[in-house]
């Protein structure tokens, strides 16, 4: 499938990097089963695009840790925006992490390095200590997702998740887990004004 115009202005100099990863994803990607066969004509659309706008909520040359990164969304199309960023893609699953592995030394990534293991377990939050901000997508119901994230913020850090329509359902029912995970109000908000669908995103900040 051809990419949107807007793709070269989100990418820049790495737009070839976002073609190349792109047919990653349409090729190894969905033999090796992360993407299914339907979402291949829309993957520009719904995952590259939608993922990589998500830097606009973000400060030049903060460090990330993108939770769950699966086959790499959306910590990758987030790397290829931002080369200013430092982004840490943790995901346990061996095949997907040696998929991550192989994406980043492909586009030649620096900037990313990939973590096999759990968002929660001691070993990944000594090698990331604490970032500027934890990202996901399609990880975790909020409350889990908020501890699983909180401990890896540092203080006046946030945690920024793609979420769909349930968001504000999900702050009701899991604003006690929040709370106790140290997070403050929760904020909901959309990025990338100049796609077809915008992307929602839930900011909760670190409070201690
Ligand atoms: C539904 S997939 C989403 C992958 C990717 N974020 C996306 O949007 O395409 C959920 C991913 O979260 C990972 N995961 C589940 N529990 C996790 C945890 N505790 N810490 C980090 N990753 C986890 C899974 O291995 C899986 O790759």
């Amino acid at each position: 499938m051809t990419h949107p115009a807007i793709a070269e202005d989100i990418f820049g100099n790495n737009f070839s990097k976002a073609l190349t990863y792109h047919e990653l994803l349409a090729t190894d990607g969905t033999v090796r089963g992360f993407i299914g066969p339907r979402e291949v004509p829309r993957l520009w659309d719904r995952h590259i695009l939608n993922c990589a706008v998500i830097g606009e909520a973000m400060p030049a040359d903060a460090t990330v840790a993108d939770i769950g990164s699966g086959a790499g969304l959306p910590g990758i199309p987030l790397a290829l925006a931002r080369p200013d960023l430092k982004i840490f893609l943790i995901e346990p699953l061996l095949k997907r992490s040696v998929f991550l592995q192989e994406v980043v030394d492909k586009l030649e990534l620096s900037h990313v390095e990939v973590i096999r293991g759990r968002a929660e377990e001691k070993a990944v939050r000594k090698v990331v200590g604490t970032v500027d901000i934890v990202t996901s997508r399609a990880v975790a119901p909020l409350g889990k997702l908020a501890t699983w994230s909180l401990p890896l913020v540092r203080s006046g850090g946030h945690m920024i998740a793609m979420k769909g329509s349930s968001v504000h359902e999900e702050i009701e029912r899991d604003a006690q887990l929040i709370r106790r995970a140290g997070g403050g109000n929760p904020k909901v908000f959309t990025v990338g004004e100049v796609l077809v669908q915008p992307t929602t995103l839930i900011s909760i900040a670190k409070l201690q």
